[in-house]
């Protein structure tokens, strides 16, 4: 039987929920609060519309502990973080019972393809549903901004915006819509270069960055100006002002990290040569710009026309394992719990 949401008529507390990865084009690197997940700066994102988690949650009345199986295995660090993230809808519902929870990605896990934005987006959305929480999205943005911070822009779809909020108990954190993903569908090509999980972790390489890179301030008070100009590229669907931004919002993101004490370089060779061959084809007037997270993928961002040239042109490159192709989705929405079937 389809299960869509809630407490059936045999009162299981159980949902299940699919949320995409986001691609941050204004880049999220830094926290002022750890505790509360607060970020030293805003952020602009893009939700992606084919790469998915999918996760079912299911509290059991009795149970002490959660287990967790994500792609069929349980790792004991991701069942604490996820342990972490169901407490805090617990302690929202006054309940103190253990879950089931499955999830499954369809593209790789930890290789700096933002599973843990989908993967927490997925679980707060599913999990407050099964606990008949009755959650506006900005309240789940905040609760999955907690546990990941780029989780917060994976409840919304298209172009989104993370706010760095005012408040010191992080409630206006959230992530907010920005523009539909149909009112300027772009694509995105996204050259895997490794299917290693990364060795130092985006919290971790943020401390880091934060303790050591002479670059911090630099970086912090230059962020308002970026954000504001990928704000406008977006509302006028400017595509050269949003390539022009987004590049320079990613480089400058790396060379905060890389100034970090020891460096961090998350790009290797395929990396940077999937970065000359965006460049050479932007030159040649293909409209496409790159942007890489806390990992060694390369995604391409491009106009609909030229995805095919772009995708050509990647997996061409050496070093280049595979290209996914994807536009942009929706937010984070309830599935049928047998759709998860991990
Ligand atoms: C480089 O959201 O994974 O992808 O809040 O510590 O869980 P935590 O970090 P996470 O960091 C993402 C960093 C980034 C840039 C971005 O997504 O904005």
């Amino acid at each position: 039987m389809n299960r869509e949401s809630r407490t059936d008529a045999s009162g299981e507390l159980r949902a299940a929920s699919q949320a995409q990865p986001n691609i941050a084009l204004i880049k999220y690197w830094g926290k002022r609060d750890v505790a509360l997940n607060l970020p030293v700066v805003g952020s602009i994102s893009i939700t992606l519309e084919s790469l998915w988690t999918r996760t079912d949650v299911h509290f059991m009345p009795g149970q002490k502990d959660d287990r967790v199986s994500l792609n069929g295995r349980s790792d004991q660090a991701e069942t604490k973080r996820i342990t972490k993230c169901l407490d805090l809808l617990r302690t929202r519902a006054g309940v103190d019972y253990g879950a089931n929870v499955a999830s499954r990605n369809n593209f790789p896990t930890a290789a700096g393809l933002a599973s843990s934005a989908s993967g927490f987006a997925a679980l707060v959305h599913a999990g407050a549903r099964a606990l008949n929480l009755d959650l506006s999205l900005e309240e789940q943005s905040m609760l999955a901004r907690r546990c990941s911070g780029s989780a917060a822009r994976s409840i919304f779809g298209g172009y989104v915006e993370w706010v760095h909020g005012k408040l010191a108990d992080g409630t206006d954190s959230v992530a907010r819509p920005l523009l539909d993903a149909n009112a300027w569908p772009l694509r995105v090509a996204v050259a895997i270069t490794s299917t290693a999980a990364k060795q130092v972790g985006s919290t971790e390489g943020m401390n880091r960055t934060a303790e050591t890179s002479p670059y911090q301030s630099a970086w912090i008070d230059t962020q308002e100006a970026d954000l504001s100009v990928a704000r406008d590229a977006i509302r006028a669907r400017d595509f050269d002002a949003l390539a022009s931004i987004s590049e320079y919002s990613c480089l400058k993101m790396h060379a905060l990290a890389l100034a970090a004490q020891p460096g961090l370089l998350y790009w290797n060779g395929a990396t940077v040569e999937c970065m000359h061959r965006v460049r050479a084809l932007r030159q040649q007037g293909v409209p496409v710009f790159f942007t890489v997270d806390a990992g060694p993928q390369l995604k391409a961002v491009c106009e609909p026309s030229a995805i095919e040239q772009v995708k050509a042109a990647l997996r061409d490159a050496p070093g280049v394992l595979d290209v996914l192709d994807t536009g942009l989705g929706e937010g984070a929405r309830a599935i049928a719990t047998d759709l998860v079937g991990a």
